[in-house]
């Protein structure tokens, strides 16, 4: 799958999509073959990548230097990448000159935080040739106004502001809305009052798709398990237990071995 087109596809025959974050040509190159539907060059890359405490120090430069890491290394996936904090919010001219740099680096659409305010951004970039991805619910962009990473949507009021919001993405034609940790019921009344496919993260089963950080399920981020998140490896042990393992025979003087010298 490397056109959106294919997402309203796999939504119109019932087939969930997969989405994960990569935002390196290593993981990338692993991941080229794998069962998954889109790669997302989150702006989580900064807290993942970089430690930082949160993702608004992403700037298009960063974005795009990760998008072009995973292009190589995934060149027939379908690629999103996430359009950095405030870059929708300086106009539309400004706003298609940012994901213009993502799409030159190589992903095929981007994704946008919001829409209150920023519809028009959105419409224009869709009109632009640009397809985006919207993102509601918890908004990470956001951390600071609302305060924390906390559900989104409680309440009869922000469920309804939800929902009008996720019809105002498809009107400006989104392909596709990531659903962020929100009440499963809401998750399902919005997805079946869209055409186009939600992709949920904590946000229950009854979404189009699902999506996580690639190393959240691999288990590398050994400390930190939020609730929506499953860990289908142990990624933290299986990299200790290798580097261990290399410290080891080399303070033992058992690496190289005969056959790893020339
Ligand atoms: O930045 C990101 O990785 C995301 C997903 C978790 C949806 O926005």
């Amino acid at each position: 799958m490397n056109t959106v087109s294919e997402f309203a596809a796999a939504h119109a025959e019932g087939r969930k999509i997969v989405v994960v974050t990569a935002y390196d040509a290593w993981s990338a190159r692993l991941l080229a073959d794998a069962p998954v539907d889109c790669l997302l060059v989150g702006d989580s890359a900064l807290m993942v990548m970089h430690g930082e405490r949160d993702t608004l120090g992403a700037t298009v430069e960063l974005m795009a230097m990760h998008t072009r890491a995973v292009a190589r290394g995934a060149p027939d996936k379908l690629i999103i990448a996430d359009m950095p904090f405030l870059t929708v919010r300086k106009g539309s001219a400004a706003a298609v000159e940012a994901a213009g740099e993502l799409m030159r680096a190589g992903a095929h659409g981007v994704k946008i935080e919001g829409v209150r305010g920023h519809g028009d951004v959105v419409r224009h970039l869709v009109e632009s040739g640009i397809p985006v991805m919207g993102h509601l619910g918890l908004l990470p962009q956001s951390v600071y106004s609302i305060g924390g990473y906390k559900v989104q949507g409680k309440g009869t009021e922000a469920a309804n502001a939800l929902l009008r919001d996720a019809k105002e993405l498809e009107r400006a034609g989104a392909f596709s809305v990531v659903l962020e940790c929100i009440p499963r019921k809401l998750a399902t009344r919005i997805s079946k009052a869209l055409r186009v496919p939600t992709i949920g993260i904590g946000a229950g089963p009854d979404c189009g798709g699902q999506v996580l950080v690639l190393h959240d399920l691999l288990g590398f981020n050994a400390h930190f398990q939020p609730r929506h998140v499953r860990r289908f490896a142990e990624g933290a042990a299986v990299f200790r237990e290798g580097v261990d393992d290399y410290a080891r025979a080399v303070q033992r003087g058992q690496f190289p071995g005969g056959r790893e010298c020339f």
